[in-house]
């Protein structure tokens, strides 16, 4: 049966008439569809107030990355993500940074920036100009759109305007700098970058097109720096392996994507977890990554004069704890309790060292056994779930693929057929 993917109507419907429509339109019977349904209704309800045309939820597991000290104080890190290995290796590395202080860390200010783009300008030097000389009247037109922020200490604190050549256009373009405080800031920046345009039109002598946040959050770095004990690692060849394969990362764009997809995992997870915007944190990383002109490595390594690996790390962190999901949804609040951050840049900087964690738990394994060992073997458990073992026999199954050395699906498969075959 084909698919019929107009659905008039379909978002005014409740849950649970999306799900059965919706199955219906697939050619699907509704309990297909059931595992989308949450347990408990009132996610489903918070769900429908987040987004568009909902029929469930997903839920992603949330595990604690242990061993973590930063700035002296030690924290449980919550981590949602569905990869295997990816918890037990930051907790993992968190513990070798322990032998020499654990991770140090600092940050910007809460600096987030939109960007207004003026077309049309006649005189775009005269124009960059004259809205410099306009920055006061600016600021204090941005300042009026957010009260609470700037009660709350926040608010716009400096323009920069740039001419950004184009291929076939040249366009003046006004950045606003505003401390954000605790929010992840997006609505903020936007806010006052729509409130700012048509004086920013006039001024510049031009029309005003774009009006948005960048997400080259490049104002509000996150920084961290952990020595990583020789011998916990391995020894010093281990420290030299981790070295050649940052500097391989370092060198090569295609070893810098993956290199950087291992501080994401980490990264990633935590934002997730305590309600923020994935993307926007991703997006500014991989930007940042690029900043020279070409796309490298994150992260840096080098040894120190006791054989020691000194990592670091710097990337934008635009993550918050006041509004979007972080304060509506319940699992993210919760993570956030157990964080027990006060502010955002705490939270930012803990995000950082995680990602450097994550990092050398990479490199680590890579730079001696390889990956899979301790990758497949926790993928193994999954494996042998995916094959339809149940209860006791998923150890059993697991048992018998990493012993035959292929943790594979079809393997697991003939596996658990012998076994029952055997057991009767
Ligand atoms: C896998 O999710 C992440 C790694 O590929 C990172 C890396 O290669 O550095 C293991």
């Amino acid at each position: 049966m084909s698919v019929n993917s107009r659905l008039p109507g379909f978002y005014k419907l409740s849950p649970g008439d999306r799900l059965r429509n919706a199955s219906h339109a697939a050619g699907l019977d509704a309990a297909d569809l059931s595992p989308l349904v949450p347990a408990d209704a009132e996610l489903l309800v918070l769900a429908d107030r987040m987004i568009e045309n909902v029929v469930g939820t997903l839920s992603i597991p949330v595990g604690i990355a242990a061993n973590f000290t930063i700035n002296d104080r030690d924290y449980l890190i919550p981590m949602a993500t569905e990869e295997p290995s990816v918890v037990a290796a930051a907790s993992n590395m968190a513990s070798v940074a322990r032998h020499h202080g654990g991770f140090r860390t600092s940050s910007d200010l809460p600096i987030m920036v939109s960007q207004i783009q003026v077309v049309g300008v006649a005189d775009p030097r005269g124009a960059r100009m004259r809205l410099y000389e306009a920055e006061a009247e600016l600021l204090a037109l941005a300042n009026e759109q957010d009260p609470l922020l700037v009660k709350l200490g926040g608010g716009a604190r400096s323009i920069e305007v740039r001419i950004v050549e184009a291929s076939e256009a040249v366009y003046v373009v006004l950045h606003l700098h505003v401390d954000v405080r605790d929010a992840m800031g997006a609505n903020a920046v936007n806010t006052m970058a729509e409130a700012l345009a048509p004086r920013v039109a006039v001024i510049a002598g031009g029309r005003v097109r774009l009006r948005i946040l960048t997400n080259k959050a490049d104002r509000r770095l996150a920084r961290v720096r952990a020595v990583f004990d020789r011998d916990a690692l391995g020894g010093a060849d281990v420290v030299t392996g981790i070295v050649d394969a940052y500097r391989f990362a370092a060198a090569d764009p295609y070893r810098a994507a993956t290199h950087n997809k291992g501080i994401m995992n980490g990264i990633t997870a935590v934002v997730l977890a305590t309600g923020n915007d994935t993307r926007a944190v991703e997006a500014g990383a991989h930007c940042h990554a690029a900043s020279s002109g070409r796309y490298t490595s994150l992260s840096h390594y080098e040894v120190n004069a006791d054989g020691h690996l000194v990592g670091t790390l710097e990337v934008p962190m635009a993550v918050g704890l006041v509004g979007g999901a972080t304060k509506t949804h319940p699992a993210a609040r919760a993570a956030v309790r157990l964080l027990g951050v006060q502010s955002a840049q705490e939270l930012a900087q803990v995000v950082a060292a995680v990602g450097l964690s994550q990092n050398v738990g990479a490199l680590r394994a890579l730079a001696a056994e390889g990956i899979q060992k301790g990758h497949m073997s926790l993928h193994a458990r999954n494996v042998a779930a995916a094959a339809g073992a149940k209860g006791d026999e998923i150890e059993m199954v697991v048992e018998r693929l990493k012993a035959g050395g292929y943790v594979r699906l079809d393997k697991a498969e003939v596996i658990l057929a012998e076994l029952r075959a055997g057991a009767s």
